[in-house]
């Protein structure tokens, strides 16, 4: 577990950039938190990181925004799904199969469709204030979220993160 905390939107974008960074093909990140929490402006910075050049926006009506970066980036959010099944009517199956980054917003609500193997970010926080989570389940993605430790320890340096 790493657990930071942000004061601006700026900053919250900037952690998720440095995710980006460090992202590698195939990877399943899960956002959850509250409405508003800052999961969207967490997936701008990831792409970001990743390259991407064009909007990041919140894919709350399209359900799926596919980026071209580094590697694909596969942004979704299935906060207005009736139920989990309908992950597979979005596509899930073909995007979580291929080498791009299946990024999901409210992922929560679909875990039990989801592979056990994946990265959990929660962020939580009032007025300015957030605190970010990170929450790896699997041995690949405890390695990735120490790497994360490491590089934002390393642009900070300011005693605001912990192991
Ligand atoms: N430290 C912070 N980090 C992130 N966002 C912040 C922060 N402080 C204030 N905000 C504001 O919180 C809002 C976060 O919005 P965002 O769309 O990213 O949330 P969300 O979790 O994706 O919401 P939704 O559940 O509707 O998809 C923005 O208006 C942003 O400016
Ligand atoms: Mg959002």
């Amino acid at each position: 577990m790493f657990q930071l905390t942000t004061k601006s939107v700026e900053e919250t974008e900037k952690i998720g950039h440095k995710l980006g960074e460090l992202a590698e093909p195939g990877m399943l990140i899960l956002l959850t938190g509250d409405l508003g929490a800052g999961k969207t402006a967490f997936a701008r910075g990831v792409g970001r990181g990743l390259g991407v050049k064009g909007p990041v926006t919140s894919p709350s009506f399209t359900l799926v925004e596919e980026h071209h970066g580094r590697i694909p980036l596969y942004h979704m959010d299935v906060y207005r799904l009736h139920s989990p099944e309908e992950l597979i009517d979005i596509g899930y199956e073909e995007y979580v199969d291929s080498e791009g980054i299946c990024l999901i917003e409210w992922g929560d609500l679909v875990r039990e469709m989801l592979s056990a193997e994946h990265l959990e970010i929660k962020i939580s926080g009032v007025g300015a204030e957030r605190t970010i989570t990170f929450l790896p389940y699997g041995a690949y993605y405890k390695r990735l979220v120490e790497e994360l430790t490491t590089s934002v320890a390393s642009s900070s340096g300011d005693g605001n993160t912990h192991a």
